[in-house]
Order: C-alpha cells, then structure tokens, then sequence
C-alpha cells in the first residue's frame, strides 16, 4: 500500500504582526490562500525510515530526520519510505516546510486509517495547523488560531523568488515595531475578486520592510511585479523572498508569467490559482 498526498504553496495575502511573546514569538493576523503548485509526498510502509528528495527544487532539501516531512512520518508508529517530490523553493515565505509537513501527516493518516493527528503535529512549524486546514483562512497568534474563510473568490498570482534563501527568526528580528495594528475585525464577503483584491491591497505584510533591509532584491522583484500587464496588487508572502502579483483573469497571470520568467530567467517563476 502506498499513500500520496499534494502540499499546496501557502501565500500570506497580508500579514500584519501585532505583538510579540515572552518566548519571543510574534503575535500575527494574516489572511492565508493556498496556491495549487505544490510539493508532492508519497509514503510507503518499508523496514525503517528513509527519505529521498526529488525534483526540481531539491537541491539542498535535507533528506535526514532533520526534514520536516520526516519529523512528521515519525509521529506515527509506522517504519516508512518517504518520496519528496519538491516544486517549491525552500525557506521562501510559501510554507514549504510546513505544508509538506502536513501532507505527510495525510500521508500517514490514510495509511494508518487515523482519523486523529498525532501529538505534536502542530508543533512542527508554527504554518503546519493552517496547512492542515488547507483552504483559506484567517490565521492569529502565532499560527495556532486558524479560523477557515468562507466564499473567498478564486484570483489568479504570479509567485517569483530571486533564488536567495532569508532565515524567518532574522526577518522577524530587524521589525522596526512589533505592535502593528491588527487586520479589520471582520473579513467581509466578497462580492467579487474585483472588492477582494481591493480589500487585501489595503493590509500590509509588515515582514516586507525588514526582509528588503537583509535581501534588496526583493524590492526589485515586488517592482517587477507591479509592473507586469494588468497586476493588480504585488506583495511579498511570509517572511520572504516569495513576492506574489494578483490577477482578475488566469489568461492574465499565465501572459505575465512567462513575460517575467523570460525577463528573470534566474528567477523561480509560475502562475498559480488561488482557491
Ligand atoms: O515555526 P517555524 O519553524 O515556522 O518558525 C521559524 C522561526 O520564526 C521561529 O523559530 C521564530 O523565531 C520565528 N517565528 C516567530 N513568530 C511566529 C512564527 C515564527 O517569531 N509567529
């Protein structure tokens, strides 16, 4: 028997830090999507653990018990061989540690037939509960509030990353100021992708400031960006260097893509849907 699961990119739309711990983590109010590019992890029950990573952004990618796809696996009882198949840059602001961790914990769930996470799922990674959640949301505290929001309109991105790796805690640590005011108190209904791209360009991403300070080349790719046919909003994701552009049409975001992958033939570029 062999389980699959697919681990979408997981965009902050804003995010606004609001306040810090004693423990030193921050305080969030962020509007979190999924895009559908993503990782792909397969587990199959074998004599011991094991963990091969494949794919074109595998380079890098740890394949010891040190990956979080493996901490997940071994939340379980289960010996198994992990297959990583990875499509989204690492340490990019997009979740790719977490959203991978919680497709392995699918993973396992469907192999074991639990229903139940085990203890310590959502310890993994502070994003690991709102890609469990896997749809859009609104995540508070330091991620372990995740409230799902309803009748979100589909919008399309471009997602690009200059191919520089920023560490989150130095990202989090060069914040100018840690008490930001909070996103609106209620995430209206949307009429239309038109209001939601309209509502969400009125946030922030309070990390966008401290992340350009550590990686220029992040200014240049939000310009870049805002400078494609038909952009609607650019922004960073996370805790960076992903930068996102929003688009009414999926047509509009395929053209601005391949303008942008043409032009930065560095860079990791694609378009994705929202949902
Ligand atoms: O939990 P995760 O591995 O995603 O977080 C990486 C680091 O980012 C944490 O060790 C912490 O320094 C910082 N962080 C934070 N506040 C959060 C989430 C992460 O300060 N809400």
């Amino acid at each position: 028997m062999m389980s699959k699961t697919f681990a979408p990119a997981k965009i902050n739309l804003c995010l606004h830090v609001v306040g810090q711990r004693a423990d030193g983590y921050h305080l969030l109010d962020s509007l979190v999507a999924f895009a559908y590019v993503g990782d792909r992890v397969r587990v199959m029950p074998a004599s011991e653990m094991s963990l091969e990573v494949a794919g074109p952004m595998a380079e890098g990618v740890p394949t010891d018990k040190s990956n979080l796809v493996w901490k997940a696996a071994a939340l379980y009882d289960v010996p198994v061989s992990i297959a990583l198949e990875k499509h989204l840059p690492s340490a990019a602001g997009i979740g790719g540690g977490s959203s991978d961790a919680a497709a392995t914990l699918f993973a396992m769930a469907d192999l074991t037939g639990t229903s139940q996470m085990p203890a310590g799922a959502t310890e993994l990674g502070a994003d690991v509960r709102v890609c469990l959640a896997r749809q859009a949301a609104r995540m508070r505290g330091i991620g372990e509030d995740v409230t799902p929001v309803e009748g979100m309109p589909e919008m399309h991105a471009v997602l690009a990353n200059p191919g520089v790796a920023l560490a989150t805690p130095d990202v989090f640590k060069g914040l100018e100021n840690k008490d930001n005011l909070p996103l609106p108190k209620r995430i209206p209904r949307w009429r239309g992708v038109w209001s939601a791209i309209d509502w969400i360009a009125r946030q922030r991403n309070d990390l966008e400031a401290p992340a350009i300070a550590i990686a220029p080349v992040i200014g240049t790719v939000l310009d870049e960006l805002r400078g494609l046919p038909e952009a609607r909003l650019a922004r960073m994701s996370g805790s960076g260097a992903t930068c996102f552009v929003l688009f009414e049409e999926r047509a509009e975001a395929d053209a601005a893509a391949a303008q942008l992958a043409a032009a930065q033939p560095g860079w990791w570029v694609t378009a994705a849907t929202l949902r």
